[in-house]
């Protein structure tokens, strides 16, 4: 099907048309060629580079987020103010809160609320201070779950017991969840996993946990990072029934695409830091194997929807341009996905 649009690009062939006639023809036949990808469905490959672009021009379907501006819920925790005025040089992270349906839900599970942390990257760029705000700013949000998904350091050790200590303030009804990313690989993995759940965060090394209310399970899969090769899926959803909701932790968003072959209802991650320096006429200065499709907010692939967050913390430059941390609330209702597209 994609061959047949290839062979006739009439951008190329109509050369007596005006430019305006050129470029409406560009987009019907670009409008059919999505249509095409969409009747095919999403690849369980990483985009062929020639579908690559092509994709990055589909328009995004995002589910509803709420909390860019003041909502109701913000009105609530009493941070409505602190988010209507919050100048774009705050050093707070800002705070975005996104509906994320999920067909599987169990009913118990309906209105969970994840706060999301990722990337703190305790070190000379993002100090101890910056840290215990998030942590802070986290437990006013009054989460159920916090899921962390990885990179608690960079380059020294010495950063873990005080980023570790701060983490384990964080306050949650089902506890907190993490995942370790590669810079924690970089510098000590397990130092930081024992730190971590020292302060009772419970650490998932390809392995799950369950959240049972009475007969209904929801699970939190987390695995290793992938650019250390050391992710096991399969491993982590051992002994995990195949009709239960699960989401996943992974750090690295590349591992959608694994995760959608194992039926995860939700992917959390984080890696990216939403490209952290955003220059006019650039969207992300960061690129990935994925383009830019996986490197913030919301997306899906097949029945797989995952958020990557852009994280709180800094890595080889000092600052963040145009391009806030964030501190990313999910909130999880039973329904049709996000998009309707379940
Ligand atoms: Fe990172």
């Amino acid at each position: 099907m994609l061959r047949k649009v290839e062979r006739r690009p009439p951008w190329a062939l109509e050369k007596s048309m005006s430019p305006a006639l050129t470029a409406r023809a560009w987009l019907r036949e670009r409008r059919k060629l999505i249509t095409l990808l969409d009747a095919d469905g999403a690849s369980d490959r990483p985009p062929r580079p020639a579908l690559k672009a092509i994709r990055a021009l589909r328009k995004k379907r995002r589910p509803q987020r709420i909390l860019r501006r003041p909502s109701l819920t913000m009105l609530s925790l009493g941070l409505a103010d602190a988010a209507a005025s919050r100048p774009p040089w705050s050093p707070d992270p800002e705070i975005t809160e996104t509906v994320i349906s999920l067909r599987r839900l169990p009913g118990a599970f309906d209105g969970l609320r994840i706060v999301h942390l990722t990337d703190i990257h305790h070190s000379i760029f993002t100090p101890l201070e910056e840290v215990e705000r998030a942590v802070y700013l986290a437990n006013r949000l009054e989460p159920d779950l916090v899921a962390l998904t990885g990179d608690y350091v960079t380059f020294s050790p010495a950063y873990i017991e005080p980023v570790a200590r701060a983490l384990g303030k964080l306050k949650a009804r089902h506890g907190a969840f993490a995942v370790l990313g590669n810079h924690d690989f970089q510098v000590d993995a397990d130092g930081i996993t024992r730190a971590l759940r020292s302060y009772h965060i419970r650490v998932l090394r390809n392995s799950r946990r369950p959240l049972r209310a009475g007969k209904q399970t929801l699970w939190i899969v987390g695995v290793d990072d992938l650019w250390w090769n050391s992710d096991d899926l399969p491993a982590a959803l051992k002994a995990v029934p195949a009709r239960d909701a699960k989401i996943l932790l992974c750090h690295n968003p590349l591992g959608i695409w694994q995760a959608s072959r194992h039926a995860i209802d939700l992917v959390l991650s984080g890696h990216t830091h939403g490209g952290q320096v955003r220059l006019p006429g650039f969207r992300h200065l960061y690129r990935s194997k994925l383009g830019e499709r996986f490197v913030d907010g919301w997306n899906r692939l097949h029945a797989t929807q995952i958020y990557v967050s852009r994280g709180i913390g800094k890595v080889i430059v000092p600052i963040r341009f145009d391009c806030p941390s964030e501190i990313a609330c999910l909130n999880l209702r039973r329904g049709r996905s996000s998009a309707g597209l379940n």
